[in-house]
């Protein structure tokens, strides 16, 4: 019997129902639909804007899509850990609102926080709990509200970003399926390109700071464009290395959807090609640690057991990484 690994084993998925489009955008800041698509491929977004309705009621909807798919009880659940970088509150952790909201009274959860490479540092975590013999249910889930830190009168950021969420159920599995490999990466000088000014305990929040729109995403788009392909780029290429495969042996990759050129630049670079490549961008535009399981959650019905994926993100801190699997159903 081969190692036991943390299989996938249930795919959930979320975005609200209201769209906003490029259109909207038009008369909202000075951009045109042409620049958006042609600059970054969206061409819509999807927005919450139910009153009280927040990022832990999009996961809440996956990990009940989840338990649907899978079969298994709320009470069977051991861990659930929630990526975001938008919490319904600054504390406590949005896993445990999840968690109370669905009534499962036997897992415990608590939030990562790694940006748009959030839902990787996730699932390698919920996938060394289950390796480790410790847990059998680990549901990991990447979610965020990006509308509540976006600036619409900010035409650099707000045509960028959407609300969406996703998730997976993680359980032991032999048959050679599973996450078979991270490389996990961090450069803490990178905060200057993509953050939030304040609201933390560097610029604790003041009338100054909300009059001076500093509670919402600062990005200078261009070095985190570069470096987002060269991080991605290298981890996948270490990761395919010292998996003794080639590009060739990969039958999906699922890229963060930051923006379509960076994908593209993604593919060219590794000469992969883009029929392979899991997109979704134009749709949802950049949902932070939701791009990733939303999209394994609209190709789940194209995935068959065995395929090899490679999954990479690059996002704020720095953060970066890819994720080997091998796909455990289909
Ligand atoms: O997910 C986390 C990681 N984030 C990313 O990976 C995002 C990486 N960065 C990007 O995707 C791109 O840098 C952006 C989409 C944010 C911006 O695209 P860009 O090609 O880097 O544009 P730019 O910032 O260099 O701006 C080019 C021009 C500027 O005008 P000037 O100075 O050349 O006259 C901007 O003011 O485009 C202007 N511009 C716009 N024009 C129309 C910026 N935003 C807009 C807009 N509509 N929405």
């Amino acid at each position: 019997m081969s190692k036991i690994l943390a299989a996938i084993t249930a795919v959930g998925g979320y975005v609200p129902e209201d769209i906003l489009t490029n259109a909207d955008l038009e008369k909202m800041v000075d951009t045109t639909d042409e620049w958006i698509t042609t600059r970054t491929g969206i061409k819509e977004r999807r927005i919450l804007r139910t009153p009280g309705k927040a990022t832990s009621d999009m996961g809440v909807e996956v990990l009940l899509e989840i338990l649907r798919k899978s079969g298994i009880d709320k009470d069977e659940i051991d861990l659930l850990i929630c990526a975001t970088v938008t919490a319904d509150m600054v504390f406590p952790d949005t896993a445990n609102t999840i968690l109370d909201k669905v009534g499962a009274k036997n897992a415990f959860g608590y939030d990562i926080n790694a940006a748009c490479s959030g839902f990787l540092f996730a699932l390698t975590t919920g996938a060394k709990f289950i390796e480790s013999g410790m847990y059998k249910k680990v549901v990991v889930i990447g979610a965020d509200m990006m509308s509540s830190i976006v600036n619409y009168k900010d035409r650099t950021t707000c045509i960028i970003f959407g609300d969406g969420a996703g998730g997976v159920l993680l359980e032991p599995c032999s048959d050679g399926t599973g996450v078979i490999d991270s490389i996990l990466k961090s450069d803490g000088s990178g905060r200057e390109f993509l953050h939030m000014k304040a609201g933390g305990s560097l610029k604790p929040a003041t009338i100054e700071t909300v009059t001076n729109n500093e509670h919402f995403v600062f990005q200078d788009g261009k070095p985190v464009f570069k470096a987002a392909v060269t991080g991605m780029v290298n981890t996948i290429k270490t990761l395919l290395e010292r998996n003794h495969l080639t590009k060739d042996d990969i039958d999906w990759l699922v890229p963060h959807q930051a923006n379509m050129r960076i994908i593209n630049s993604v593919a060219d670079q590794l000469d992969f090609p883009i029929e392979k490549v899991m997109i979704n961008i134009h749709k949802y535009g950049n949902t932070t640690a939701g791009t990733l399981p939303l999209c394994l959650w609209e190709y789940e019905p194209q995935l068959k057991k065995g395929d090899k994926i490679i999954l990479t993100a690059f996002g704020g801190g720095f953060t970066w990484g890819s994720t080997y699997i091998i796909w455990n159903y289909g």
